[in-house]
Order: structure tokens, then C-alpha cells, then sequence
């Protein structure tokens, strides 16, 4: 006889519970909503594909506060006339970028060690990075920990940014013979895999001849010669990093990006401007979404090699929104007083690359 209202208790407190239930998942749900729907429009949406928008309230910082600009990016120290450069912001065609905030890109980074590898071009990105997020909290406690490498201590987020010098990824050992290239040997990893985001770039110092190329002679497999195809040897090297990231990075530790391959602006040809030399004159942007030039054929081999690697790589592909820039480039309003139009101007283009690499923090 009891069971009746015991069985219609049971049942209130069922139906009410699951009320509330749905009740307090819905609640959650729409304070997570915005985050979700924008992460679901951001993965689908190729954001390095649009133009060049101008926005008056750029640049994202002053570059004279930055605590550290090299003299080859330094172009307002070095007397840069012209300011349109700073003054556009990169537009997907299919969806909205979110601002750099730097705040938020250290609370989510909190505990993490950041390690950008590879050539000038990584710590161009990387300068760029300090910078912005300097800017964002220039009050808190920056410091530079002292040791080998080039490196800023975040420390009220606990976040650190180094930058590793790498021009090839691979080693070069002093032999009796001279300065050895070795394709096939890359001990640097046990570095690289203690992070828990590695930015890596290289090309740059393969493609350098006789008096600028680092060593004497290159080793692949068991054959020591004086020189080879470059093209070949870069694809040898990167793709001994490819099987370096799938036998030692632990993806649930360690995020991995590659850098896409960073265009020059030498020859007007290029974006048809025949007979110009240079990048010294060029103060605007190209409108629109494509380059009359295609990219540098080493791209291909880049993404063939990573398409190898069956760990999550993220190619960071900066190379067609920055050939859109021939006036990003340092130029002459460098510290060395020489044509500059492989770097890039801080504040510059890189720290389009650094909100696009935040950016995929929200995917
Ligand atoms: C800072 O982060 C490291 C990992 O990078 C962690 O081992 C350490 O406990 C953290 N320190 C504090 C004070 O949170
Ligand atoms: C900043 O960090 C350094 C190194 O840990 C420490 O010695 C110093 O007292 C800190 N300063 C402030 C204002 O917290
Ligand atoms: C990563 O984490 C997942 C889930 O915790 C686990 O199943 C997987 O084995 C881990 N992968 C590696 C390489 O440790």
C-alpha cells in the first residue's frame, strides 16, 4: 500500500531533477555558446586566404616601448618616413579574426614553455611576439632568464618565449676535414621536445652559397661531398625532422606549428612592376587576395613533408597574405644601412602571423 506515494515521490524528484538538470546545462551551454560557435566558424575557415583592410587603430602597439627589437626590424628607430605600412589588418574572406589580446594569449599559455626554431625569419615572429605581448601587460614581471639562448619569463602567467637558433634543424659537426652538414643526424630534438609549443621555421641558409653557407661539407647517408642540390638536401633534412616529430613529440604534451616560407620582395617583376629593383619605394599593400607570382617552389616540398608526418602539424601559411606586403619589408631603415626585403618591420607583418597563431589557440 505505501509504495504507491513512494513511487510518485520517486518520480517528482526524478522529473524535478532532470529539470533543473536541463535547466543548468542549458545555462551552461549558452555561457559557453559564443566560444563554440566561434571556434566551429573559425575551423571552417581558411583564415589565410582575404586582403589587406585598413584600420586606423593599428599597429597593435608602439614598437619604441618594445623591450627589444633588433637593429634589422627596428624601421621606426631607423627613421622609416612612411606609416600606411602599419595601419592594415588581415581579412579572411570567409570569417572575422579575433584582435590579438595578450592577456588572454597568456592566461590560456599559462605553464607553457614556447620555443620558436629555426633562422632570422623565427625571430623576426618572435621579437614580434615580445613585443605584443609586452604591450599587454607592461606592468607585470618580464624577465629575461640569463643562460645561452634568447628567451623572456613571463612570470606572473608563468609563460616563457625562447627563441632557438637553428639554421637547418640538423647538426653541423667540426670535423678534421672542416665544418660537416650531417642530413641524417639532428640531436637538438631532446631540446625541442621539453616545450609545450614549437613554432619552426628553416630555408632561409640552404639556398646560401660559397662564403655565407655555414659549413664545408654535407653528409647524406655515408657520402661526404662538397656539395648537392639544396632543394634535395632541405627535403632530406626536413623530412629526418618530420620522423623526429613522430617518433619523440608527444602531441598530448607538445603543439607543433611550422612556419610557412617566407617571400622576398626583390624583383618588381614579381608583382608587376617590371624594371623595379627592391622594396625601398613600396608603401602599400597589393589589393586583394592574390599575388601575381606564385610561391617559392620550396612550399611544395614543405607541404609534401609535412603531409608525411601522421602527428597534428600546423602549417602556419603566412607565405600568399605576405607576398601581398611588399611594403612590409625593413628596406633601407635598418640598422645596417643595407636593402633589406626578406625581413619584415616591427611592428610589422609578423604580428599578423602571431595573431593568426593566436587565432588557432580559439579553433
Ligand atoms: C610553472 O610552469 C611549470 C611548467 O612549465 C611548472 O612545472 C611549475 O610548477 C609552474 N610554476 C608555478 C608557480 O605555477
Ligand atoms: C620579479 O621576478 C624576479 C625573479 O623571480 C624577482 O626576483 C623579483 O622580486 C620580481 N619582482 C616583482 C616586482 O615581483
Ligand atoms: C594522449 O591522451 C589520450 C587520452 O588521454 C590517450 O588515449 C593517448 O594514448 C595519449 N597519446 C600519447 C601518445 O600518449
Amino acid at each position: 500500500m505505501g509504495n504507491r506515494p513512494n513511487t510518485r515521490n520517486l518520480l517528482i524528484t526524478i522529473v524535478g531533477t532532470l529539470v533543473i538538470c536541463s535547466c543548468l546545462i542549458s545555462v551552461s551551454q549558452a555561457n559557453h555558446l559564443p566560444e563554440q560557435r566561434k571556434r566551429r566558424e573559425l575551423s571552417q575557415c581558411n583564415i589565410f586566404k582575404g586582403h589587406w583592410a585598413w584600420d586606423a587603430s593599428y599597429p597593435m602597439y608602439d614598437s619604441s616601448k618594445c623591450p627589444e627589437i633588433r637593429k634589422e626590424f627596428d624601421c621606426h628607430k631607423y627613421g622609416r618616413p612612411d606609416k600606411y605600412y602599419l595601419k592594415f589588418r588581415w581579412q579572411p574572406n570567409d570569417c572575422d579574426i579575433p584582435r590579438f589580446n595578450g592577456v588572454d594569449f597568456l592566461t590560456r599559455m599559462r605553464g607553457k614553455k614556447i620555443m620558436f626554431v629555426g633562422d632570422s625569419l623565427s625571430l623576426n615572429i618572435y621579437q614580434s611576439l615580445i613585443c605584443m605581448l609586452h604591450a599587454a601587460v607592461p606592468n607585470s614581471n618580464i624577465t629575461q632568464p640569463s643562460g645561452g639562448m634568447k628567451s623572456w619569463f613571463f612570470q606572473d602567467y608563468n609563460v616563457s618565449v625562447t627563441m632557438y637558433s637553428s639554421l637547418y634543424f640538423v647538426d653541423i659537426e667540426k670535423e678534421e676535414s672542416g665544418r660537416v652538414l650531417k642530413l641524417n643526424s639532428l640531436k637538438n630534438g631532446k631540446i625541442w621536445e621539453e616545450m609545450d609549443v614549437l613554432i619552426f621555421n628553416t630555408w632561409l641558409w640552404w639556398n646560401r652559397m660559397d662564403d655565407k653557407k655555414q659549413w664545408d661539407y654535407i653528409q647524406d647517408g655515408d657520402v661526404i661531398q662538397k656539395d648537392m642540390d639544396r632543394m634535395v638536401a632541405f627535403k632530406k633534412a626536413l623530412t629526418l625532422w618530420a620522423k623526429w616529430v613522430d617518433s619523440d613529440i608527444d602531441p598530448n604534451k607538445t603543439k607543433v606549428y611550422f612556419q610557412g616560407t617566407n617571400p622576398m620582395h626583390y624583383d618588381g617583376k614579381e608583382w608587376n612592376a617590371p624594371g623595379v629593383k627592391g622594396c625601398s619605394k613600396e608603401t602599400m599593400p597589393m589589393k586583394g587576395s592574390s599575388y601575381p607570382t606564385r610561391a617559392p617552389p620550396v612550399l611544395e616540398v614543405v607541404k609534401q613533408v609535412l603531409s608525411t608526418i601522421s602527428k597534428p602539424v600546423y602549417l602556419l601559411d603566412i607565405t600568399t597574405l605576405s607576398q601581398l606586403r611588399k611594403d612590409g619589408h625593413a628596406g633601407a631603415y635598418n640598422g645596417f644601412h643595407g636593402m633589406d626585403c626578406n625581413h619584415w618591420c616591427i611592428a610589422g607583418v609578423p604580428d599578423t602571423w602571431n595573431q593568426l597563431l593566436y587565432t588557432t589557440l580559439l579553433m
